[in-house]
Order: structure tokens, then sequence, then C-alpha cells
């Protein structure tokens, strides 16, 4: 953990830095069914069941048997390589500089940059929980993960993904906890950063906006990629980039306001230091919530270069 405002995080995590894991899965329903929807011990589920699904249920078995009309797993995989093709993020593009993962959860996106550009790749997210589950299917190459099928019953998914990612991708890997807004690195250091579903999700996107560019290395690439889901509970209304504000010239617009931000002579507020080298303003992504439920998002997504 490398956080600002660290006693903040551990006091509000340690129930997680604590917790056991390895419950049976009658037990780890008993709990479920006495804490009930809205505990904290319900939501880490819940994410789990999101993120794990969406990052590895394309490795499960058990995924055709569903029978439903269900969609597919691996949105995330694919909108990285949609925003790594739009970037040209070929290895020779961003030189031999390490990768940054910003706000990477289960871990998948950073071993798909680590195995696709062969240099050393950190994930860095806050959920201390997720980022647990990261390290260990890093290191055992097996998954598993409570998969929610209906309000607070959940089926427990375990499988192996074994030869997915070479020993040595594995080995150039690391999952952090860290905070976007405060990243724990020098400036000019990675010739890749990639920002997938995170920038609503953070407290200060502006800030984590800065963190990103100004930790870039000159001619380096990055990936941002956002849906504009924001939320008064993750970000202050005044930090939502669009979303607020229709009486503006904007009238809300997050994907124009962004782009103001990070032109030259756009806005006021303008981030110095990056210009955009490709977009693409609609790629599907989702959020699994139960077997009969999946939340469709378009992202919007940006390829920026950092100016010398
Ligand atoms: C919507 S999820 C997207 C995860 C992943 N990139 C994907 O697309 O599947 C947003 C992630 O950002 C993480 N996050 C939220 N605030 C953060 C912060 N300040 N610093 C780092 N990660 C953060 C959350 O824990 C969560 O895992």
């Amino acid at each position: 953990m490398i956080v600002p405002r660290l006693r903040e995080l551990v006091a509000a995590w340690i129930d997680r830095i604590r917790a056991r894991h390895s419950f049976s899965e009658p037990i780890e329903s008993l709990l479920r069914d006495c804490c009930g929807p809205g505990s904290s011990f319900h939501d880490e589920h819940q994410r789990l069941s999101g993120s794990m699904w969406d990052h590895w249920g394309d490795c499960d078995p058990a995924e055709d048997q569903d029978g439903l009309l269900a969609p597919r797993p691996g949105a995330v995989v694919r909108l990285l390589h949609a925003g790594l093709t739009a970037a040209d993020a070929s290895s020779p593009a961003i030189g031999q500089r390490p990768i940054l993962d910003i706000g990477c959860a289960a871990g998948r996106t950073t071993l798909e940059l680590a195995a696709h550009l062969d240099r050393p790749t950190v994930g860095i997210d806050l959920d201390i929980s997720i980022l647990q589950h990261a390290r260990a299917i890093r290191d055992s190459e097996e998954v598993s993960y409570p998969r929610r099928r209906i309000g607070i019953v959940y089926d427990r998914r375990s499988f192996s993904v074994r030869g997915s990612y070479a020993a040595e991708t594995r080995g150039l890997v690391d999952y952090w906890c860290c905070d976007a807004t405060a990243l724990p690195f020098r400036e000019s250091v990675f010739g890749l950063a990639v920002s997938l579903n995170n920038l609503d999700c953070v407290a200060a996107p502006l800030t984590a906006l800065q963190e990103m560019i100004r930790t870039l290395a000159p001619a380096g690439k990055a990936v941002l990629a956002t849906p504009y889901d924001w939320s008064s509970t993750a970000t202050p209304v005044e930090g939502w980039i669009g979303g607020h504000s229709q009486r503006s010239e904007l009238r809300g617009a997050g994907d124009r306001l962004l782009r103001e931000l990070l032109q030259r002579g756009g806005h006021s507020s303008v981030l110095e230091g990056v210009r955009i080298i490709a977009e693409r303003p609609a790629i599907p992504w989702h959020v699994r919530l139960h077997e009969r439920s999946t939340v469709q998002y378009l992202c919007d997504l940006i390829a920026l270069e950092k100016i010398g």
C-alpha cells in the first residue's frame, strides 16, 4: 500500500485486510444471508463477481453452460486492445519503459499488457480485496470467485488459467495498492499508461489525469476510456467532467469537456503536456450485476501522447 491518508484507508478496509478468504461455499452463503444486502461482506462479493467475471470469465469452462442468452465476458480486454490499436502502442513506439495500468481491478489487463508489450507492468487499484485476487491468479494460475446468480445467492467458480500467460510474463507483473490521484512514482517513468473505466470512479478526476500525465515519459502514450458514469458516492459533483451544468455552452457534455481539457487553448483548466492522437467514441463495455442483469456502457476512448 502506497497511499496518502494511509490511516483512513486501513481503517476503512481493515475487515478485508484481515479477512479469511477460504470459507467453504455453504459457510460463505450463510455469512451472506446473515450480513444481508448492503453489508460490506455482500458489497465485496458483488464487486468481485462483476470484475472477476469480465476479466477471467472467458477462461471459465462453466460459462458456456449457462443456457441463458447472457452477454459474454471479456469486454475489458476487447476495450484494452481497441485502445492499444488506437494509440499504436507497439513496443518500438513506447520505448523500453514500464507500463502503468490504473484501476486494474482483477488484473487481467495488466497481464495482457505485459504479454503484449513484454516489459514490467504495474497494476494499481485501491481495492485491496480484488488486488489480492489478482495477485493470487498471477502466482497460482487458478481463479476462484463468488459469481452472483441472483439476490445474495452466489455460485463459487473455480478454474485453472494455467498456460494463459507465460511464467516470464507473470514475472513482469505486479499489483500495488495505490491511489490514482496521488501516484507514488516520480515524473516521466512510464512508456504507456492505461486508465480503463477508472476516471468516473475517483474522487478527483482532474487530479487523476494530471497524475497520469506527470508520470508519463516524453513521447509516452496513454489510453483513456470512460463511460462518464458519474455518481456522487465516488466523485463530488464539482469534480465530474460533464454530467452537470446543462445551461453552459457545452450543455453538460462530458466528452466535449474532456477534449477541451486535453487540448491546448481549449479550457481554462487545460491539462498541459499531452495531445490527442486518436479517438473512438463508443466502444462497448459491460458490468454484469447478476444472471439476469448486465449494464451495457459505451465508452469514450481517447489515445494520448505526451509532448516531449
Ligand atoms: C469500474 S472499475 C474498472 C476496473 C477495470 N479497469 C475494468 O475496466 O474492468 C474501477 C476501478 O477503479 C478502482 N479505483 C477507484 N478509485 C481509485 C483510486 N483513487 N485509485 C486507484 N483505483 C481506484 C476501483 O477499485 C475499481 O477497481
